[in-house]
């Protein structure tokens, strides 16, 4: 399953749970100050240690004593769409952070030929990929995620309201980036736009996206 490889690569927290015991807090693929200057250790300990932790907590409380409790994340995101909001919004939002972290890299990552030859067919170039994910992320209005997807044996671009992971509409997500305030409010204030430009230029992990889309 395409979702393990995360955990492969860098040895985060595994979260297929184990049978009988509560999902953990993912561990983060760098240290927390790591992202520094363009994400602040103030921003990722309370992204991580606070918010994420809260993803945690509450799902494993939703989960606790029903059918979800001997699923896999990806699978407890897919079957509580739409169904168990308090269950789906927990387990997506923690599915759509592990994804958010380990997109990212301490040190800028060159674009790999698979992946910027899979933009520039998709999108005709890196660059209108770049202005379609800020976009997108731009209008997405209040909290939500935008994500560069495998749809389709394609790629595309899109955003998600609040807890939305696209894997409930068949999408893989090869990158995401977070657009709720608390994922940049402390370093870029009210600037999304210069977060997502942030974001694409010099935090993503190219190298994890060509993992995902050899694998999606
Ligand atoms: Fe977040």
């Amino acid at each position: 399953m395409k979702i393990d490889n995360i955990t492969n690569m860098h040895e985060s927290h595994p979260f297929v749970r184990k049978q009988n015991q509560e999902f953990e807090l993912m561990e983060l693929p760098y240290s927390t100050q790591a992202l520094e200057p363009q994400m602040s250790r103030e921003t990722v300990e309370l992204h991580h240690g606070k918010h994420q932790q809260t993803y945690v907590t509450n799902m494993n409380k939703f989960i606790a004593g029903s059918d979800y409790e001997n699923m896999n994340l990806r699978d407890i995101v897919k079957n509580s769409y739409e169904k168990d909001r308090g269950v789906f919004n927990n387990a997506a939002q923690n599915l759509n952070h592990i994804i958010f972290w380990n997109g990212m890299s301490p040190d800028k990552v060159d674009m790999p030929p698979a992946v910027s030859e899979a933009l520039e067919s998709a999108f005709g170039s890196v660059d209108s990929a770049k202005e379609k994910f800020i976009d997108l992320g731009l209008k997405q209005f209040g909290s939500g995620w935008v994500w560069l997807v495998k749809k389709d044996g394609g790629l595309d671009i899109v955003n998600t309201p609040n807890g939305v992971n696209p894997i409930v509409w068949g999408q893989e997500p090869l990158l995401g980036a977070d657009v709720w305030e608390h994922a940049y409010y402390v370093d870029f204030r009210n600037d999304r736009k210069t977060y997502l430009e942030t974001f694409w230029d010099e935090l993503a992990n190219w190298d994890y996206v060509k993992l995902q889309l050899v694998q999606a």
